[in-house]
C-alpha cells in the first residue's frame, strides 16, 4: 500500500506558497490507518521502549494507538500551561520569538527508553526541542519516529545521532 496517496497537499496553507502535507484524510481510511500504526509499530518494537513520547497535539493521534498495540504507556509532552501540578519545562527559538513545551515531572524515570513520536518532521526544531526536554528528564531517548518527513528542510540533521524513522518522504 503506498500510504502517500492518502496524504492531501493543500496548496497556500497556512500561508500563501506553502503546501501542506495533510494526514486528516489518512486518519479517515481505516485500512490505509492501519497500515500506518502496524509499520511504525514493527519499526519503534525493535527499540525496546520502555514508554512512548507523543508531541500535542498531533503527535498524540500516533502516540496513544502505537501504546495500545506495543502494551506501551505514553507521556504527553504539552505546549505550556495545559499539564496540571510539577512540571519540567524546556524553551526553545522559533522563527519570530519562543515557545515552551512541558512533561510532568514524574512521567519519566531516569533511564527509561523513549521513542518519541510526531506527525511531520518539518524543521525538526519541535522534535529537537522535544528529545532536548526528555533526556532534561533523564530519558534514554532511542529514536524519532513521524509518518511525514520533508526532506528539504533537513530537520534530521537538526537530530544527529539519533535513529529517525519516517514512512513518507517529500522533496518539496
Ligand atoms: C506541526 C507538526 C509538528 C511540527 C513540525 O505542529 O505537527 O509537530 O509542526 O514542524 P517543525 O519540524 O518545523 O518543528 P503544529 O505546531 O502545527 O501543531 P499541531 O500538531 O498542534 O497541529
Ligand atoms: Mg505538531
Amino acid at each position: 500500500m503506498d500510504l502517500k496517496n492518502h496524504i492531501r497537499p493543500v496548496p497556500d496553507y497556512p500561508k500563501p506558497g506553502i503546501l501542506f502535507y495533510d494526514i486528516s484524510t489518512l486518519l479517515a481510511h481505516p485500512e490505509a490507518w492501519h497500515e500506518t500504526i502496524e509499520r511504525l509499530a514493527a519499526i519503534i518494537a525493535k527499540e525496546k521502549p520502555d514508554v512512548l513520547a507523543g508531541i500535542e497535539s498531533r503527535g498524540f493521534l500516533l502516540a496513544a494507538p502505537l501504546a495500545l498495540r506495543l502494551g506501551l504507556g505514553f507521556i504527553m509532552v504539552r505546549k505550556k500551561g495545559k499539564l496540571p501540578g510539577k512540571t519540567i519545562p524546556y524553551s526553545y527559538d522559533l522563527e519570530y520569538g519562543s515557545d515552551t513545551i512541558e512533561i510532568q515531572e514524574d512521567a519519566i524515570k531516569p533511564g527509561q527508553r523513549v521513542v518519541m513520536l510526531d506527525d511531520l518532521l518539518a524543521t525538526g526544531g519541535t522534535m529537537e526541542a522535544a528529545v532536548a526536554l526528555l533526556r532534561q528528564a533523564g530519558a534514554d531517548v532511542r529514536m524519532a519516529a513521524c509518518i511525514i518527513e520533508l526532506n528539504f528542510l533537513k530537520g534530521r540533521e537538526k537530530l544527529a545521532g539519533l535513529p529517525v524513522t519516517t514512512l513518507i518522504q517529500y522533496d518539496e
